[in-house]
């Protein structure tokens, strides 16, 4: 590693409070091997967390409705009624990338759904 590149990693592991090079580097292969996995389709856990009006006619019953086409992979959801308008959803689901990746890509794409994403869990963590 050339010492521009090991002076900006050493800044980076400081900021996040790294005791050391080793720990970090651990952790940017593991983030780099689940995100091959990811790409890769294969099993995993994700949160998909998304914001809605649930004043735009039928949505809640459009979001309840693709949430039982998958409901063999969710596990749990939490609903938050965040102000008069707004609902915030967070659904714990598991099963293959790209399964979960279409569930997300379902609920966020909706007319009437404002801001949504998806996050994976370590996916080796998970069997499949
Ligand atoms: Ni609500």
């Amino acid at each position: 590693m050339d010492d521009q590149l090991l002076t900006q990693f050493d800044r980076h592991i400081a900021e996040r409070g790294y005791p050391n090079r080793s720990e970090a580097i651990r952790d940017l292969v593991r983030a780099e091997i689940g995100r091959a996995a990811w790409e890769r389709g294969e099993e995993t856990a994700a949160t998909i967390t998304f914001v809605y009006d649930h004043h735009v006619r039928e949505l809640t019953e459009r979001l309840n409705s693709i949430q039982h086409d998958y409901g063999q992979h969710v596990i749990s959801t939490l609903h938050v009624h965040l102000d008069h308008h707004h609902c915030l959803e967070v659904i714990v689901a598991k099963g293959s990338a790209s399964v979960l990746k279409q569930m997300a890509d379902a609920i966020t794409h909706t007319k009437g759904v404002l801001t949504g994403s998806i996050t994976a869990a370590a996916v080796d963590a998970v069997d499949g």
